[in-house]
């Protein structure tokens, strides 16, 4: 962490401190214990899963790779950080950290986990994290009181400063990945080798990207959620298309990205550049105070234009196909969520800090947001237009059927669809989309 990070991360303790100072004071709780989380083992075996460390904790501290630690904080005094140091000769341990920030912490090392114990604070304590039923004998703990977890859900799709600079440079990194990824299909490379490449460009390795890439080459590009990574090539003629969602984590933020290309100047790349032209619209619709399902409804309209523009649609204009609901065959997902510490940042759907929530419009069950959104929030815009096997077949079995070309659908197939997915965040005065910047950045 350079000296500007370190000053942006000493303002971001001290909201940490506001935010949970309010939490705990209106659930009436003396303090907060936020556990890392413990390393888990997988059936009959001596393997651990990879650790993946509780969001709360990585809120207060740059620290996502060790298991068994905990931050105490009591509202007034100076946060502990209690760090995991064991005695291991099988395993490399962590090493003290120095950096500037360990300043903001009491810094207590632990050679066990029970170590711990003596560190907890007296009094009544909202315990944050993976509960084990040995921790209950070490304080008056209440696991996830659902008041002070809410509280701090509401509050976090808020960004400080730092965060929002940790949110730019894990774009940056996922734009790096990007455009390794993209060279590499051009170069005719299977989806195995542009993983690699784009792992090795971003910096990371599979354990350390925020989420499971998606490498889709031409139909998987259908596949919403594909985490196949196909190892023969492709021969040059078969080869159509190309959906990247790939992200990157830098201090525990999360970046959440997708391009999709075209082998060639085809209609498809014609249908691609169309998706970007409405993407951006949808970013630059975005400002403080505006409903997001209202951006969410405007990327179906788009997509229901679209439909109209190449055809895919015959007789009905795009209202039309919106009030039929066509446009949810081709979109079937949310056009965003919150972003930050997770990938699919909690707190969507909270209208307040007491936990009361805003419902999804009908007929939209997948959106994952549908706040009002406000300077420092930070979500993703990510229209998609699909050819999904199984939505196609329950369409055509529908009345609507009828205004549908399947010949036009069925030339597009191969292709298995387009996203295209930026990270903004809402601005005073409108909106920065980071991740556009990232790529004009690193090119
Ligand atoms: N990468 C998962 C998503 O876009 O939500
Ligand atoms: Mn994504
Ligand atoms: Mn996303």
């Amino acid at each position: 962490m350079d000296d500007a990070l370190a000053t942006l991360y000493t303002a971001h303790v001290t909201i940490q401190k506001l935010r949970y100072d309010r939490a705990l004071s209106e659930a009436h709780f003396d303090n907060a214990v936020v556990f890392a989380g413990a390393l888990h083992y997988q059936f009959v075996d001596d393997m651990s899963y990879p650790f993946k460390v509780n969001p709360q904790f990585k809120a207060w501290a740059p620290v996502t790779d060790n298991p068994n630690c905990f931050i105490v904080y009591t509202p007034g005094l100076k946060p502990k950080l209690l760090y995991y140091q064991p005695v291991d000769y099988w395993h490399k341990v962590a090493g003290t950290p120095t950096e500037p920030w360990v300043a903001k912490f009491d810094l207590i090392m632990l050679a066990t986990p029970d170590d711990a114990k003596p560190h907890m604070p007296k009094g009544r304590t909202a315990f944050l994290g993976e509960w084990d039923e040995r921790f209950a004998a070490w304080g008056d703990f209440t696991p996830n009181p659902e008041a002070v977890i809410n509280s701090l859900d509401f509050d976090r799709a808020w960004k400080t400063e730092y965060e929002i600079v940790c949110l730019r440079l894990a774009n940056e990194r996922g734009a790096r990945g990007h455009r390794a990824a993209e060279q590499a299909f051009r170069d005719g490379l299977s989806e195995y080798e542009i993983h690699l490449a784009y792992l090795r460009a971003a910096d990371h390795v599979d354990e350390e990207l925020p989420y499971g890439n998606i490498i889709a080459l031409n139909e998987s590009a259908a596949t919403l959620h594909y985490y196949h990574h196909t190892r023969p090539r492709f021969d040059e003629s078969k080869l159509y298309s190309f959906l990247i969602d790939a992200g990157a984590s830098y201090n525990g933020y999360a970046s959440d990205i997708t391009r999709t290309y075209s082998r060639r100047k085809d209609e498809f790349q014609s249908l691609i550049d169309a998706m970007d032209v409405m993407q951006r619209g949808l970013v630059d619709a975005v400002a403080p105070d505006v409903n997001y399902i209202d951006i969410h409804l405007l990327a179906h309209r788009g997509v229901a234009d679209l439909l109209h523009e190449f055809r895919f649609v015959r007789d009905l204009d795009a209202d039309g196909i919106v009030e039929r609901r066509i446009s949810s065959t081709f979109l079937p997902h949310g056009v965003g969520h919150l972003l930050g510490l997770q990938v699919h940042d909690v707190g969507g759907f909270m209208a307040n800090r007491s936990g009361k929530t805003i419902a999804k419009p009908d007929g939209h069950p997948w959106l994952r947001l549908t706040r009002v959104v406000e300077p420092g929030m930070v979500f993703t815009i990510e229209p998609g237009f699909y050819f999904i096997d199984s939505l196609l077949a329950e369409l055509k079995a529908s009345d609507n059927a009828k205004y549908i070309d399947w010949d036009r659908i069925d030339a597009f197939h191969k292709y298995g669809g387009i996203r295209i997915e930026d990270n903004v965040l809402v601005t005073d005065t409108g909106r920065e989309n980071m991740t556009r910047n990232a790529f004009a950045h690193v090119s």
